[in-house]
């Protein structure tokens, strides 16, 4: 009994100590390759992204949140929410009552838009103690409660995504604010393969040439990363916001456009977002709503119609304000145009995130994360609690859990989160 409760003081004492010995804490470097597929590498030779498996953690694919699009997925990776609960549900801004709305990049800017009741982790970092900064993160723009990442660079508004040189340039960029700024946790973003996927679409040799360029950036920054003095202390967690898909068409599927279908009109909608891809949504004027969701269910049949409230809970994706009354999305293959065809992309994103196409790739290595282990899928929400956990910081209330990830941890040498549970605060100021 006596031998126990010394046992249990030594125990205690150790754990407690820990944070203080000089064990320093550790550092995430969070980066996203925009549309960036779960299985892009198997159809080209990447040999850093191969190596960084060997030495971290790969897993088979991720689960984006429900809408597939850019601005909302990157939220949640910040915030560990589903889009309907951090409320940044569209890559534009609009007003219903305006007409208004403002494409991906002005919609950067809009903090009314970003800042809605959740907080992105540099902020809840810098609360803690912490530093962080973002590069082109989306997100990074805008500020939340009145702070902003205390080291963060936006792009300009015409720039060239796909630059290598620009990347190796943000790339040390980066390494220098962990090193000579001591940041804690940086998110960085990468444009591509996005762009290529949209344009040349997601089975082209230009994707493929473009995930070369990614997986010899993935060994420039792990190789920046030691020549920084920074491999023992820099967890780097590599994802994506969604995937990619085909489109259809010239002739070889009926396009689904909506002005076209029988008794639907665009007089009887006083708002609507379509043409952005296969997701659409409508503001029925009112009395109507039920005329057009009569008007467009069954219309085609990969044309998916719901009422905001009868969405399926799996996406969740209904309970905000911001949604629109009328839900659309089509199957992949397949965009959704209004009043005739506009969209001529090869590739598309923002489908239903159970298909395989949407998935992103998810890999991570450093001192936190075991090596040589590959695990099966998990959602993106599940993302930021692990990135708290690693850094040793209380979450905020989100949607995601540390079991989802645990095991791709070390449980000995580990991080800081090992000393408290989750939910408690942490045992230093
Ligand atoms: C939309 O615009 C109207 C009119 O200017 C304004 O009253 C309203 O607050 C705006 N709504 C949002 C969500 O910005
Ligand atoms: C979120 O935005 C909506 C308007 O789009 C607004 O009514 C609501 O108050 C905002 N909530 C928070 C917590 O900012
Ligand atoms: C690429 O980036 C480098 C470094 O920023 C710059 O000097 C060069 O002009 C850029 N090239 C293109 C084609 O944008
Ligand atoms: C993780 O914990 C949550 C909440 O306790 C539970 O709902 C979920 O099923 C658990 N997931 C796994 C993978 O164990
Ligand atoms: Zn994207």
């Amino acid at each position: 009994m006596l031998w126990a409760l010394a046992l249990g003081l030594l125990w205690a004492s150790t754990i407690l100590a820990a944070p203080f010995e000089n064990k320093p804490r550790q550092k995430v470097l969070l980066i996203s390759f925009d549309g960036f597929r779960w299985d892009y590498d198997r159809y080209v030779d990447t040999p850093n992204l191969d190596q960084m498996a060997r030495d971290g953690v790969k897993a088979m694919y991720v689960t984006p949140p429900y809408l597939t699009i850019t601005s909302p997925t990157h939220f949640t990776l910040l915030s560990g929410r589903y889009i309907e609960n951090h409320g940044v549900i569209h890559n534009m801004w609009f007003n219903t009552s305006t007409q208004e709305k403002k494409p991906y990049y002005q919609s950067q800017f809009v903090n009314e838009w970003w800042d809605n009741g959740s907080l992105p982790i540099w902020i809840t970092a810098q609360r803690q103690g912490l530093k962080a900064g973002s590069l082109h993160f989306p997100g990074t723009a805008s500020s939340y409660q009145g702070q902003v990442a205390m080291v963060r660079e936006v792009e300009p508004l015409l720039y060239n995504y796909k630059n290598e040189t620009a990347w190796r340039e943000n790339t040390d960029k980066v390494m220098g604010w962990f090193r000579d700024q001591d940041l804690d946790f940086v998110s960085m973003y990468f444009g591509e393969p996005d762009g290529t996927g949209h344009r040349y679409g997601p089975n082209s040799p230009q994707i493929r040439a473009m995930v070369q360029q990614v997986d010899r950036t993935v060994g420039y920054i792990r190789q920046t990363a030691e020549h920084y003095g920074l491999k023992d202390r820099l967890n780097i967690i590599i994802t994506a916001d969604h995937g990619m898909s085909n489109v259809y068409r010239n002739g070889l599927v009926e396009e689904i456009t909506l002005s076209k279908i029988p008794g639907f009109s665009f007089k009887d909608v006083s708002f609507h977002l379509v043409d952005f891809g296969p997701s659409g949504m409508l503001l029925p004027k009112p009395g109507r709503l039920d005329k057009v969701y009569n008007a467009l269910k069954g219309a085609h049949p990969h044309l998916h119609v719901y009422k905001k409230e009868e969405m399926p809970e799996r996406l969740h994706f209904s309970k905000n304000g911001r949604i629109l009354p009328i839900i659309l999305w089509a199957d992949p293959g397949y965009v959704i145009n209004g009043y005739f065809p506009v969209q001529f992309h090869k590739g598309e994103h923002g489908f239903d995130n159970q298909e395989m196409d949407m998935k992103p790739f998810f890999r991570a290595v450093g001192p936190a994360f075991r090596q040589n282990l590959e695990v099966g899928p998990f959602e993106t929400v599940n993302i930021y609690p692990l990135m708290c956990h690693i850094l040793g910081i209380k979450p905020e209330v989100n949607d995601g859990h540390l079991n989802a990830t645990q095991h791709m941890l070390v449980t000995s040498s580990g991080t800081q989160g090992e000393f408290y549970q989750a939910n408690e605060p942490p045992p230093w100021p």
